[in-house]
C-alpha cells in the first residue's frame, strides 16, 4: 500500500517464480513409485519448480530434508509423514520461517493444528472397514474359526495404524474372525515374503492374510507358493492399494480382494499451492476418493490402469 508498512499480502508470484519442497518417504512400494511421478509430473505440467527429496523411510532423513527447505526458503514445503509422532519442532520452525506447510497422503499426530495449512489423503480407517467389510461378507456362513494374519505396514505410520483399526472394529461383529499374527512388512515386497514365510511356519491354518499394502500381499504370495500352497484358494488375501502388480495378482486369482489407495496426488496438491499462492482458503482435510475391486472388478479396470 502507499504506506508500505508491508503489512498486506504481497499479492500472487507468477508461478514460474515459486518454489515448493517434497520430502518424500521413500520408494518402498508400487504405490509410493507411482505417487512420486504423478506429483513430478504435476508440477512439471503446472511450471512450478519441486524440489525432491527421498527419506528412504527414515524420519530423521524427512526432517533434514525439511529443514533444509526451510534454510533455501522455499515458498511451501509438502510431506508424507515416514511417521505420525515427532513433527511438532520442525514444523514449528517452518512456521517460524513463515512458510506453509500441506501434508499429503500421511497425516501427523499433533495436538496443533496450525502447524499445517491442508492434509490432502485417503482416509486409511475407512480403507481398513471396506477390508474388514468384505472379510465379514465372505466368511458370513462360517461357524468354525477363522484364523487371519496381518501384515502391518510401517510401525507408527498413519497407515499401517489406521488400517489396522478399522479392520479390527468391522471384523469384530463375527467372533470366529481371529487375527492369529500380526508384524510389519514395512510396506515392502522383501518384508511381506519374510513375515509370511515366518508365520507359515508358526501359524498352523491360515485362512487369510490381510495384507497393508499390495507390496507386502504380493511378497505373501510368493512364500505361500513356495510353501506348496495355493493362494487365493488356500489361502486368501486382501490388500490395500490397487497399483497394476496388484491388480495383475487380483485379475489372475491370486489375491481375493483390494482397497483401492489413490496414489494420483498431484494435480490436487498443485491446486492447493496455486489456490494458497493467489491468497485463497484451502479446506483442513482434503479426503481422497477411492473404490474397492474384486477378481471380476480387476479384470476389467486392468487394460486401463496407468500405474
Ligand atoms: O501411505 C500410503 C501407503 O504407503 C501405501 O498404501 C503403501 O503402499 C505405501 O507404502
Amino acid at each position: 500500500g502507499a504506506g508500505g508498512t508491508g503489512g498486506e499480502a504481497e499479492g500472487p508470484k507468477p508461478l514460474d517464480e515459486l518454489v515448493v519442497g517434497f520430502a518424500q518417504v521413500g520408494a518402498e512400494s508400487g504405490w509410493r513409485t507411482a505417487n512420486t511421478k504423478d506429483i513430478q509430473a504435476a508440477f512439471a505440467d503446472a511450471g512450478i519448480e519441486l524440489k525432491f527429496s527421498d527419506a528412504q523411510q527414515k524420519q530423521e532423513n524427512q526432517i533434514k530434508a525439511i529443514r533444509s527447505y526451510i534454510q533455501q526458503g522455499v515458498d511451501y514445503i509438502a510431506f508424507s509423514p515416514v511417521v505420525e509422532t515427532g513433527w511438532d519442532a520442525v514444523l514449528n520452525e517452518a512456521k517460524a520461517a513463515g512458510i506453509p506447510v500441506v501434508l499429503t497422503d500421511r497425516a501427523v499426530d499433533s495436538k496443533d493444528e496450525s502447524l499445517y495449512v491442508s492434509f490432502l489423503g485417503s482416509d486409511f480407517i475407512e480403507e481398513g472397514k471396506k477390508a474388514g467389510d468384505w472379510v465379514l461378507e465372505e466368511y458370513k456362513d462360517t461357524t468354525e474359526p477363522v484364523n487371519i494374519v496381518q501384515l502391518e505396514g510401517t510401525t507408527g505410520a498413519a497407515p499401517a495404524i489406521d488400517r489396522a483399526e478399522g479392520f479390527a472394529e468391522v471384523i469384530a461383529e463375527n467372533p470366529n474372525l481371529e487375527v492369529v499374527a500380526s508384524q510389519t512388512g514395512d510396506f515392502t515386497r522383501a518384508g511381506g515374503k519374510q513375515v509370511m514365510e515366518a508365520m507359515l511356519k508358526s501359524q498352523p491354518d491360515i485362512d487369510l492374510v490381510y495384507a497393508h499394502n499390495d507390496d507386502m500381499g504380493l511378497g505373501a504370495i510368493e512364500a505361500i507358493e513356495a510353501a506348496g500352497l495355493v493362494p487365493g484358494e488356500d489361502i486368501k488375501i486382501v490388500t490395500v492399494d490397487a497399483v497394476k502388480d496388484g491388480m495383475q495378482a487380483l485379475a489372475d486369482g491370486k489375491i481375493n480382494f483390494i482397497v483401492e489407495c489413490s496414489p494420483l496426488l498431484g494435480a490436487q496438491l498443485v491446486e492447493i499451492i496455486e489456490t494458497l499462492n493467489d491468497g485463497g482458503t484451502v479446506e483442513k482435510r482434503i479426503i481422497t476418493e477411492e473404490t474397492t475391486f474384486t477378481q471380476e472388478q480387476a479384470v476389467e479396470a486392468l487394460p486401463d490402469r496407468k500405474y
